[in-house]
């Protein structure tokens, strides 16, 4: 059993965010995903300039999972994020949680790993964090259960 250790899997996401390509809200958002292993697996936010295509942290980083076949290993999840210095590092110490569509994202993931997801939510700078289980964020939540896929 993978030991969780939110404040590693901040100080991934934190890293992760570093790549957030996010010129137009200059918001940068880095998320972390531990698996089975005690690997990472990270993502940042990827905007896009028809502004509606751009993809959430979150996302790309269980995009990537499943992309690597590992979409049933993920065990935790780490995000943070803040608004953008002149150098496109994130600031703020305020956690960031992920958004509805994001929460829908990380319940695929969840489902078909067969785990209630814990969701540690950071900020780019300082100690604040807030931790859940996708449960809490996304109660009775739609997913591949409903269509029979397990
Ligand atoms: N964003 C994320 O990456 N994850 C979230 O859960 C909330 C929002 C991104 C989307 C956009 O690039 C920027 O933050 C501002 O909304």
């Amino acid at each position: 059993m993978t030991q969780i250790d939110p404040n590693a899997l901040i100080a991934a996401a934190r890293d992760a965010a570093r790549h957030a390509h996010a010129p137009y809200s200059r918001f940068a958002v880095g998320a972390a995903l531990l698996m089975e292993d005690g690997s990472v697996i990270t993502g940042a936010n990827f905007e896009n300039a028809s502004y509606g295509l751009s993809l959430c942290a979150e996302t790309v980083a269980i995009a990537t999972a499943s992309a690597a076949g590992r979409l049933r290993e993920i065990v935790a999840i780490g995000v943070i994020g803040g608004a953008m210095d002149a150098d496109g590092k994130a600031t703020g110490t305020t956690p960031v949680s992920p958004c509805g569509r994001c929460r829908q994202v990380i319940n695929e993931a969840a489902q078909m790993g067969g785990r209630d997801l814990p969701v540690h939510c950071g900020a780019a700078e300082g100690d604040a964090l807030r931790s859940y289980r996708l449960s809490e964020l996304l109660p009775d939540a739609f997913g591949p259960a409903d269509l029979g896929i397990n």
